[in-house]
């Protein structure tokens, strides 16, 4: 007869399990490949936060000072040499792995759930959540605004009034909101633990005051993507002849 212990599920791995404080750094042969963790960690920051970083804080608020302004904010981006090109490698293939990688170790639920800071494991799950509520929001806004409707590169003097005309439309508006908040929350926290992971801020009293600067970053973003998502709405319609040569200045 089998005794007890042998049919037991054994623990192989040394867990450490006694760890309350901190973020778990990034170490080799913990499950997934090493070298994707890094690389998702990395992404994150370079060049999908960086991406978000000039969208919400740059491109977005020019709206802020009305049409005209980002207009020509549209049609510099749109003529940038290589658009695709820059599109593809530095927009949507960083994100879709990070995306596809991030919904792969919530999926593993990687057993690093004691290492995340504060009990209850809430900001773990956060990470996770808004990084979901994020991915559906930056599929359906990619598609909408770059690959339906209005063509914003061909046009980009129609780019106030096609954002304006969803803005309106309340399900729509909170959508962007949620997705605002969701993105701007996993991004700030991200860059705390990012450099939690990478060492690059070490001891409890820094990554506290660390904290401290991320959350100021959220709300930063968040403010600044409220403001642009107001003046949408609070800006008259801009002309709709194409002919206001934006393009030209
Ligand atoms: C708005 C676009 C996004 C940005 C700017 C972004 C940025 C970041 C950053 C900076 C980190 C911290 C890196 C680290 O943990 O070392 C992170 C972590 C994470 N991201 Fe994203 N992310 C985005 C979208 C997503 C999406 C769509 C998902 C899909 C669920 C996702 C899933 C995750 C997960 C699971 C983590 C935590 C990894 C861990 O605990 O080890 N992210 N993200």
């Amino acid at each position: 007869m089998a005794s007890a212990s042998s049919t037991a599920p054994r623990v192989t791995e040394g867990a450490p399990q006694t760890v309350a404080h901190g973020v778990a750094p990034l170490r080799t042969g913990q499950g997934t490949s090493f070298l994707l963790r890094r690389l998702h960690s990395l992404t994150g920051i370079v060049p999908v936060g960086a991406f978000l970083f000039e969208h919400i804080l740059i491109s977005n608020s020019t709206a802020i000072s009305g049409p005209e302004a980002y207009a020509r904010q549209v049609s510099f981006l749109a003529n940038l040499p290589l658009v695709f090109l820059l599109e593809l490698f530095g927009i949507w293939l960083p994100i879709a792995f990070h995306a596809l990688y991030g919904f792969y170790i919530w999926y593993r639920g990687d057993g690093n759930t004691i290492a995340y800071p504060w009990s209850g494991n809430w900001m773990y799950t956060v990470q996770r959540w808004t990084g979901g509520i994020a991915f559906a929001y930056i599929l359906w806004h990619t598609w909408t605004m770059r690959f339906t409707g209005v063509d914003l590169h061909a046009h980009p003097e129609m780019s106030f009034g096609k954002v304006r005309g969803e803005v309106f439309r309340t399900p729509l508006f909170l959508f962007y909101v949620a997705g605002l908040i969701a993105a701007s929350w996993h991004f700030a926290y991200g860059i705390w633990l990012f450099c939690a992971k990478w060492g690059i801020v070490s001891g409890e009293r820094a990554r506290k005051r660390f904290l401290a600067v991320c959350l100021g970053l959220f709300f930063v973003l968040t403010g600044a993507g409220l403001a642009s998502l107001t003046s949408f709405r609070s800006h008259p319609q801009q002309p709709a002849d194409p002919g206001t040569a934006v393009m030209n200045r």
